[in-house]
């Protein structure tokens, strides 16, 4: 029998000042992309900004329904839709931000399960690690260097 460890490191921001420009400015589109998120049911409002890596940047915000599963997370709205308009151009990295109607949301936004599955398949697809930064709505951002680190044991096309 062998025990095998997995760990993950993350680097913590006291705030956006902190990171490079290239970060903050997609960490301020996701704060926008905020405005656009359709949250009537949990009023918690969640922007993601997609940049790839010939610049272009794809944003999404979470879209609720009155069927609440039906609903899809800010993350999978604008990695799908990087990924319908930008066919096989990589995914550098991800900003990950959220209101929640004057609710301060001091802690940075950690994806969900499924969210980290659609991110880290992308990774696998264009072989190529994305970044994540996070945030909340003010306050200290995570990053993460790659997807995979947030799901280890994943499902991906190996197993297949
Ligand atoms: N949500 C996201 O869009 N992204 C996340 O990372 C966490 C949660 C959405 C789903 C739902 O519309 C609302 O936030 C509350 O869970």
């Amino acid at each position: 029998m062998e025990k095998i460890e997995t760990c993950s490191a993350y680097e913590l921001y006291a705030s956006v000042e902190e990171l490079n420009a290239e970060d903050k400015n997609l960490l301020m589109r996701a704060q926008k992309a905020t405005q656009t998120a359709y949250a009537p049911y949990s009023d918690y409002h969640v922007g993601a900004a997609v940049l790839l890596e010939n610049g272009v940047v794809v944003t999404g915000s979470n879209q609720e329904n009155a069927a609440y599963p039906s609903g899809l997370c800010a993350e999978r709205v604008a990695v799908f839709a990087a990924g319908a308009h930008n066919p096989d151009v990589k995914i550098k990295s991800i900003a990950i931000a959220a209101y929640a109607g004057g609710n301060p949301v001091p802690r940075p936004v950690s994806p969900c399960g499924d969210c980290r599955q659609v991110m880290a398949e992308y990774e696998h697809r264009y072989k190529h690690a994305i970044r994540l930064i996070m945030q909340g709505e003010n306050g200290k951002v995570i990053i993460i260097d790659n997807v995979k680190a947030l799901l280890p044991f994943m499902f991906s096309a190996d197993n297949l």
